[in-house]
């Protein structure tokens, strides 16, 4: 996952933001692995995924902009590699590529398709979930607000690139896919710590242009704006996530 702003720690993934692998069946169940198939995992994080599909006897490579990410991978015994997302160099040698909750990090969003196209053999196939238009807008829009209080425009500072079906469709057929499935789907998401887990984790970009000293502040001001539209009446907080989910196919001539 490319981001300057953006660190990851393995620890505190697990302990924040373990449902984005466990919520991946239905991504994975798209994909249908074959066992014996050459399968890249891009933007594969601490390898929760990568490791199902190893399991299920497909030879795997994964590829994360974290170092730190894909050292895990490697303590799991995974084929993991240090990879920007936009700039990948393999050359048709996977069966598929697939990706969970990364490409919404990736950009330039073509280049990072021109790569996929590329390490698929003739025949070979894209199956992705990721963050779809209109994800976290609730989240977005109140750390937007929450920054224009302090005098910053934040746009700058958001890192995520959620797009419409229409959108992204376009640029996989513009590149020569033939898109076999492509849907947006509204996926309200239970948080296992609150939402103060969820914005240390994911939310950092926004927060680069504050004073470390101002952070903690600035967190629990965004956590009490959300308060009446993230958090149930039983205390738990909810991410108002919307996937987009595809598989695209890449021709064989
Ligand atoms: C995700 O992991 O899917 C995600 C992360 C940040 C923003 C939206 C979605």
């Amino acid at each position: 996952m490319a981001n300057t702003n953006q660190s990851w720690d393995p620890d505190a993934y697990a302990r924040n933001a373990r449902f984005v692998s466990d919520l991946g069946a239905p991504v994975v169940d798209l994909l249908a692995p074959q066992a014996g198939e050459r399968i890249l995992d891009l933007g594969c994080g601490d390898g929760a995924l990568t490791t199902r599909l190893a399991a299920m006897g497909c030879d795997v490579v994964g590829v994360d902009s974290s170092a730190l990410q894909v050292e895990a991978c490697r303590r799991l015994g995974l084929d993991a590699r240090v990879a920007d997302g936009a700039r990948l160099s393999f050359d048709a040698e996977f069966d598929a590529v697939f990706s969970n909750a990364a490409i919404h990090w990736m950009k330039p969003v073509d280049d990072v398709i021109a790569g996929v196209w590329r390490a698929l053999r003739p025949g070979g196939r894209f199956v992705a979930e990721f963050g779809g238009h209109g994800c976290v807008e609730t989240i977005k829009r109140a750390l937007l607000d929450a920054l224009r209080r302090r005098g910053i425009d934040g746009d700058a500072f958001n890192p995520w690139y959620f797009p419409t079906v229409e959108d992204y469709s376009a640029r996989l057929a513009r590149r020569g896919f033939a898109v076999r499935y492509i849907a947006l789907i509204p996926r309200p998401t239970p948080l296992p710590t609150e939402i103060n887990g969820w914005l240390e984790t994911f939310a950092q970009s926004f927060m680069a242009p504050l004073d470390e000293k101002d952070r903690a502040g600035f967190i629990d001001d965004v956590r009490e704006s959300l308060r009446t539209k993230l958090c149930g009446s039983d205390g738990k907080w909810f991410a108002d996530y919307v996937r987009l989910r595809f598989a695209a196919d890449k021709p064989r001539t």
